[in-house]
């Protein structure tokens, strides 16, 4: 592997997170401020194949700290899983000379890193860019705290109706594969129940426990599911409760993909501005193919298979909480 990086890439990749216009700035200011050149690759991966690349300067991230979405947009894209899209991909970067890339992301756009980085001389470093804080090695992503915020401050406002109405809610958020929003968020609104896929839910338990909230008079009952949770989406899980308590006036929210967009947290701009910076720091020193994380509140780096293989922990005591504090 080549040694002296003078020529950074940038990308975001995978789905948006609030903040990843804050990494996108750290990256460049630090890069010109080192004396490096620093180019921004369009759509991730697919702006790689596509040659969409172009030199940045200070002023090209003026103004974006406070935004959502990203400037440099993003996408998942099918052509780089392929070695012929990845060998175009590299001709395109060995052709502009340059010789490392910073890709914000989250596991999946890893995996590519990973690939591309042992198939041709390129050094990659990863920023944990997603909503989902499903990545191993880092105690955050940037994204999470927006997201996880904006979804309590959603759940507060169908809180109003559920009183105002005595309603059983049942609120989704996202997380395909991960349960942390609807952890964090369920705890954080006074969630009667929280589905999340990283533990099985015993449903008899989850409907006697509306049941008997429903007896005692206690009408106001809030469930936040992840999406990916065992029993299918918000309206599979409605569906089942209709049946079992057929009395109970229920109602389903998908918040979506609100909880994506929006201007990134104090927290999420911190983190960003950290990472990018030691992003950066780390070509410069020769540490290579490794993921910035940051582990109680200090800055680590994880070789990019391990953040690739394995998820972050979820803290399942946090569970049993949830039942004592829901009473
Ligand atoms: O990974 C972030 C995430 O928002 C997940 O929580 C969700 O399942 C997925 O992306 C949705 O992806 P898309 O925007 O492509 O529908």
């Amino acid at each position: 592997m080549q040694k002296k990086v003078t020529k950074i890439g940038v990308m975001t990749s995978g789905g948006d997170s609030p903040g990843m216009n804050a990494a996108i700035r750290a990256v460049v200011r630090t890069s010109i401020y080192n004396g490096l050149e620093v180019y921004g690759i369009m759509r991730g991966y697919a702006g790689l194949i596509d040659n969409d690349i172009f030199q940045m300067d200070s002023r090209s991230v003026a103004n974006i700290i406070q935004r959502g979405g990203t400037i440099l947009k993003t996408s998942r894209s099918e052509d780089f899983m392929t070695p012929e899209g990845r060998q175009v991909a590299y001709d395109n970067l060995k052709e502009k000379g340059i010789n490392g890339l910073v890709i914000i992301g989250g596991d999946g756009s890893f995996k590519g890193a990973q690939v591309f980085s042992n198939e041709f001389d390129i050094p990659c470093i990863g920023l944990p860019g997603t909503i989902d804080k499903d990545i191993a090695g880092t105690d955050k992503t940037i994204g999470f705290d927006t997201a996880v915020n904006t979804a309590v401050e959603a759940i507060d406002k169908i809180r109003d109706t559920m009183d105002a109405h005595d309603r059983l809610f049942i609120v989704e958020v996202m997380g395909r594969d991960a349960g942390y929003i609807a952890l964090h968020s369920g705890i954080a609104t006074g969630a009667e129940n929280i589905v999340i896929p990283e533990t099985k839910t015993d449903i008899e338990e989850l409907i006697a426990s509306l049941s008997e909230k429903e007896k005692r008079k206690k009408l106001v009952n809030l469930v936040v599911v992840a999406e990916g949770g065992e029993f299918g989406d918000a309206n599979a899980l409605d569906a089942i409760i209709r049946k079992r308590i057929p009395n109970a006036e229920t109602r389903v929210c998908i918040l979506g993909h609100i909880q994506r967009g929006g201007s990134p947290s104090c927290e999420d701009r911190l983190i960003a501005s950290h990472m990018g910076y030691y992003a950066v720091e780390s070509l410069i020193l020769g540490r290579y193919n490794v993921m910035v994380g940051v582990v109680n509140n200090k800055i680590c780096y994880t070789p990019l298979d391990k953040a690739v293989k394995e998820k972050q922990k979820i803290g399942l005591e946090w569970m049993k909480i949830v039942k004592i504090l829901a009473s």
